[in-house]
């Protein structure tokens, strides 16, 4: 099974999604063997969900709360989530530790609150620019998930999205090979140290130009795809590239 996931980050109203999902149900996408995940902001996250009953689109949030509930203005719970219905929930963007200032122990709670209330977490991890210039990439990548998933209880229900930082919304994809060799790298390190078996996706300037030979890594499961899954078209394209895998 492939995954397209749409990270929409802080885009698109309300109208805008529900004409953005209109507009996606049109395309020819009817036999759809990948799954596609759409991940619009909280205000969008409820209506979008009468939109796509009937589909085979589901439906992610773009972040979640540790705690179940309590003093914590401007933050969402996992009952929050399960009550509209989202199933899925995007941890560890490299947005979410830049700007706010997310470390692998928080992910670490945040991971174990979603796994526990039967959500399934859309877990990121990647080395930024000068990381992988000082050949850190994989202690960085290492210790990202030995933090994020230490003393949970884990399950195949969860999906790793390798996105390299200096990648993402640069119009700069990483190289067949550097993905090639890092996913490789994941899977084996999930195996050995967690006995784990999980789709592992791409993230990083997806574009339909791109995605063809991307997809053809049998290592990779499908893309976390931020900027062109902002256009219907383009991210139409790309999920029909990726079906035909
Ligand atoms: P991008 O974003 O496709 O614009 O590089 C990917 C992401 O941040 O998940």
């Amino acid at each position: 099974m492939n995954y397209c996931i749409a990270n929409w980050k802080m885009n698109k109203t309300i109208s805008e999604s529900i004409n953005f999902l209109e507009e996606f149900k049109k395309k020819d996408l009817q036999n759809i063997k990948s799954k596609i995940i759409l991940c619009p902001s909280f205000t969008s996250l409820k209506i979008l969900e009468t939109h796509v009953t009937g589909t085979k689109i589901e439906l992610g949030a773009q972040n979640v709360h540790q705690n179940k509930r309590g003093a914590y203005t401007g933050e969402i719970s996992v009952g929050m989530l399960k009550e509209i219905e989202c199933e899925w929930v995007i941890l560890g963007h490299s947005e979410r530790r830049q700007y706010f200032l997310e470390e692998d122990v928080i992910i670490n709670d945040k991971m174990n609150t979603v796994i526990e209330n039967d959500l399934k977490p859309i877990l990121c991890i990647g080395e930024n620019e000068s990381q992988r210039n000082k050949n850190e990439t994989f202690n960085i990548l290492e210790s990202q998930l030995t933090t994020a998933l230490s003393n949970i209880n884990l399950s195949s229900n969860m999906l790793i999205a390798y996105e390299p930082v200096w990648a993402i919304g640069t119009g700069l994809s990483a190289s067949f090979d550097q993905i090639h060799e890092v996913v490789n790298w994941i899977s084996q390190f999930l195996l050995q140290e967690f006995s784990l078996k999980v789709p592992i996706l791409y993230g990083g300037s997806v574009s339909a130009v791109n995605c063809e030979s991307i997809i053809s890594l049998e290592s990779v499961s499908g893309f976390l795809i931020g900027t062109s899954a902002l256009d219907v078209n383009e991210f139409s394209r790309i999920c029909s590239i990726v079906n035909e895998r």
